[in-house]
């Protein structure tokens, strides 16, 4: 896979540890009894979706910006905003780029300011921007567009920057002319680190020769706000090979007071809201993109009829009653997951 595959999303991941598990059960056989068998070509091909800048792997296909509108206004405009601008917490697309980018290869306004940078201005290669949506777009049903969607939302959002007229038709055929005429195709550059160290970029570091440390102490942490996000981390780990998550329903070793003494089981309600992408944009105590299911409970603790307006509320989405952010619809939920899920959160969502 790809770099671009650490871009993907917590469902697909663990829709790939099911897989794992699945094939895990299966018929023991060859070199390493016990642990499953080789994935056949069809599963691994079912995994290799990624899409090169020199357009390996692209599928064959096409779609029109026309057509791209549809599925913006559908599917991508709740978050990115109409023109794809979004100012709000989810990236703007869309913005910041000129003709004149367009001739140079490279957005002037990227020199000027760290601030509201957008896609457009950012992208070198168009393949990055048609895998990342066909990967992981929408946020909340990833893997879920056709080969034309793709295409063809890609195409939309190429028109929105004037890159290509507002009738083009983008296609395998024609990747390599749109990628000529990329704002920021010559913006890539490796005279620059993630990080600097001592004034200089990390990626230019010279080997320590004297006095150097002799083990290498290698860690991952959740900042103390994430730990509870996504629910229990131990709990989500596949039981073969040596990862093993942390308790994260539990404050990290060493931290104040924990969340909780014990790992208790997730409830039904908790995989419902997990399997329906509410654990995204709400955490349970804290905020995320939407309120603490705890401060909703809070909130409408002694207002009688609340669940109601809630359960209406999930299923149309809206905002403006903890912020301007709001909250995407959810057309597709059967009423009474929605209703368990609203008694669920007022009860403090355990
Ligand atoms: C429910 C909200 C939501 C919806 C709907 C949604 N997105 Fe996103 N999108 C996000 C979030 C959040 C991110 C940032 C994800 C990350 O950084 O891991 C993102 C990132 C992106 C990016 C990458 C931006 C960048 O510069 O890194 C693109 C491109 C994108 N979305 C396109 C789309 C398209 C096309 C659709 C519709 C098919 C869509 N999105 C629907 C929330 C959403
Ligand atoms: C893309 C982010 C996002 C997703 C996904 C999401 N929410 Fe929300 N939710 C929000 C935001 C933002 C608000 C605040 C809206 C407002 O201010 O009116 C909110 C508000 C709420 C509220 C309080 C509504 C009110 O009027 O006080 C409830 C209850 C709620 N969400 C439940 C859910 C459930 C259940 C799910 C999953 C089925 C879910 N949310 C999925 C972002 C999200």
């Amino acid at each position: 896979m790809s770099r671009s595959a650490s871009l993907s999303h917590a469902p697909a991941a663990l829709l790939l540890a099911a897989l794992l598990c699945a094939s895990a059960g299966a018929v023991a056989q060859g070199k390493y009894p016990g642990i499953g068998r080789p994935a056949t070509p069809a599963e691994v091909k079912a995994w290799d979706t990624d899409v090169r800048s020199d357009f390996t792997g692209l599928p064959k296909g096409s779609g029109s910006a026309k057509k791209g509108e549809e599925v913006w206004d559908a599917k991508c405009a709740s978050c990115h905003g109409t023109f794809a601008e979004s100012n709000e917490v989810f990236p703007p697309i869309v913005g910041g780029t000129t003709a004149e980018d367009i001739k140079n290869g490279r957005v002037a306004g990227l020199a000027k300011s760290n601030e509201g940078r957008t896609t457009l201005m950012k992208l070198s290669r168009i393949s990055t921007l048609w895998d990342y949506i066909h990967r992981s777009m929408p946020w909340t049903a990833p893997r879920s567009l056709s080969v034309e969607e793709t295409y063809a939302v890609t195409a939309y959002i190429l028109a929105l920057g004037r890159i290509v007229p507002e009738d083009f038709v983008l296609s395998d055929a024609n990747m390599a002319e749109v990628q000529a005429r990329l704002p920021n195709r010559n913006g890539t550059t490796t005279a620059h680190g993630l990080w600097t160290v001592k004034g200089r970029p990390d990626v230019k570091n010279t080997a320590c020769m004297k006095d150097c440390p002799t083990e290498a102490k290698v860690m991952s942490q959740l900042p103390a706000h994430a730990r509870d996000a996504h629910g229990n981390i131990a709990e989500q780990n596949r039981v073969v090979g040596p990862v093993r998550g942390a308790v994260t329903v539990r404050a990290a070793a060493g931290a104040a007071a924990p969340v909780a003494t014990a790992a208790p089981a997730a409830s039904a309600d908790r995989i419902m809201a997990e399997k329906n992408g509410c654990l995204a944009c709400h955490g349970v105590d804290n905020k995320i993109v939407g309120p603490g299911f705890k401060e909703i409970a809070a909130r409408y603790k002694d207002a009688g009829g609340s669940e109601a307006k809630l359960a209406a509320k999930i299923k149309a989405g809206g905002a403006g009653t903890w912020g301007a952010i709001p909250m995407p619809p959810h057309p597709g939920m059967k009423d009474e997951d929605i209703n368990s899920l609203v008694k669920w959160i007022l009860g403090g969502a355990r």
